[in-house]
């Protein structure tokens, strides 16, 4: 007898969103040590952010298109570099434009989850050793007062740092952010240690203005399977790869300390312990790992994925792994350990024909129906992203949008998924029609 398909429904008030970031989606944030970066031709293919998505002129007719679709939430962020454009001037009219466009969300019934820091500084605080440099915390944690007592009123939901470990590895392991250090290991503990103490910091001073915040972070995931699954040393180098990428943070933020071998390197992080309201992970990758004595640097582990792996449009030597939104189950019941709701602050995929975004939406819908099911507090989804934007070193030729962007007319053009991510949205469910349109391949996946 067939089997009977059953729509995956959502707890009442789950937030269905978009995730971007200031320097991707504004446009002309001169003062920061991205801009600089990219003057100096570090982006592939020597390519520059520009006008981005166009977002400090126009941002309302993309919150406009986010409204169509019936989502009911949006995350953005703020850029430090214009709030604080040098140290301890505040910027009025960056205030005001921030105070218009998060009263834009509200008006179209879009709650703001507001990131303080993603991925960029001020030109003034890189130049100083950015999160190496001795008063960091304290002027992130300033920065943060002034731009909860300016907009508190319209938002009560902050992401203190976006994929604090994206930032430390890429900065000063493997040398392809800014500031661009290679294998300084002790720089990488150190900046994760800083950016740690900066959310706690952070952390506090929002809950001294606003007792009822919900405040938490983004965590970068990437799930390691071993590529032998019955072999115990690929096992253990996956768990090992778990550790050092996955692990800092959420430990941090659940012990008050960072596991043993770093510890010293680390310092002390007691503080750390207990600050957040929820946790938010971004989950895209999965990588298989293998033993490998020839990859000392990556702690033995050789990264691959299997032969067929869809990855979405990457270059050969982009570091992506295989796309995998089933993970976001297996994940978010490892982030419920910490003992608060659970959001995915992102998930998405470069598709500029949308091949297969449906079915990394649906697929990680059904991982989400899942975990929930499981008894996670799973709260909500904000798939990145709403528009084409600024990939940082891949620069534009990657294509995360529902919406693509032609970023010399800043034309948009709506991709399919957009109609599937909006019919989940206004259905909060996933129902076996919406597969059978947009990702029919996947239905047997998804409903069994
Ligand atoms: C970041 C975004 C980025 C996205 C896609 C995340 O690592 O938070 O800024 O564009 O992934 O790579």
């Amino acid at each position: 007898m067939a089997h009977e398909r059953v729509p995956l429904t959502f707890p009442p008030g789950f937030r269905w969103g978009v995730a971007t970031s200031s320097h991707q989606f504004e446009g002309d944030n001169l003062n920061n040590q991205w801009h600089a970066w990219e003057q100096t031709g570090h982006v592939k293919p020597g390519e520059i952010c520009g006008k981005a998505a166009d977002w400090w002129e126009h941002a309302e007719q993309d919150f406009d298109r986010a409204r169509q679709m019936g989502l009911n939430s949006l995350r953005l962020s703020l850029e430090w570099s214009r709030i604080e454009p040098r140290p301890g001037t505040w910027d009025d009219a960056a205030i005001a434009r921030y105070r218009q466009m998060l009263q834009g969300l509200r008006d179209r019934d879009l709650e703001p989850l507001v990131t303080l820091h993603h991925f960029t500084n001020p030109l003034w605080l890189e130049e100083r050793g950015a999160f190496l440099a001795p008063d960091a915390v304290e002027r992130f944690e300033r920065y943060v007062t002034h731009a909860v007592e300016q907009l508190g009123d319209l938002c009560d939901f902050w992401c203190t740092i976006n994929e604090p470990n994206v930032y430390s590895v890429m900065g000063y392991q493997l040398g392809v952010f800014p500031p661009g250090r290679k294998g300084d290991f002790r720089a990488t503990v150190r900046v994760g240690a800083t950016l740690a103490r900066a959310h706690a910091a952070a952390y506090r001073a929002i809950h001294r203005l606003q007792p009822a915040a919900r405040v938490g972070w983004a965590q970068s995931l990437i799930v390691f399977d071993p590529a032998r699954p019955g072999n115990r040393l690929d096992r253990m180098v996956a768990r090992l790869q778990d550790l050092a990428y996955n692990d800092f943070f959420p430990h941090a933020i659940q012990t008050g300390q960072a596991r043993p071998l770093i510890s010293a390197l680390a310092g002390d992080l007691s503080e750390v312990r207990g600050t957040c309201d929820y946790v938010g992970f971004n989950l895209y990758f999965r990588y298989l790992v293998r033993l490998s004595l020839r990859h000392a640097a990556e702690l033995f582990g050789e990264r691959s994925v299997p032969p067929g792996a869809i990855c979405g449009d990457v270059d050969d030597d982009a570091q992506y792994g295989e796309l995998f939104p089933a993970g976001i189950e297996r994940m978010a019941k490892a982030m419920a350990a910490l003992g608060k709701p659970v959001y995915v602050t992102e998930s998405g995929v470069s598709d500029r024909h949308d091949t297969w975004r449906p079915w990394v939406i649906a697929r990680g819908v059904k991982a989400m129906h899942d975990a929930l099911a499981g008894g996670v507090d799973l709260r909500g989804y904000y798939h990145w992203s709403l528009v084409d934007n600024f990939e940082w070193r891949e620069g534009w030729r990657m294509r995360f949008g529902l919406f693509g962007l032609d970023e010399r007319t800043q034309q948009r053009a709506r991709r399919p998924s957009a109609d599937l991510l909006g019919a989940i949205a206004r259905a909060n469910a996933l129902t076996p029609d919406m597969v059978a349109t947009y990702a029919p391949a996947s239905l047997d996946e998804i409903f069994g």
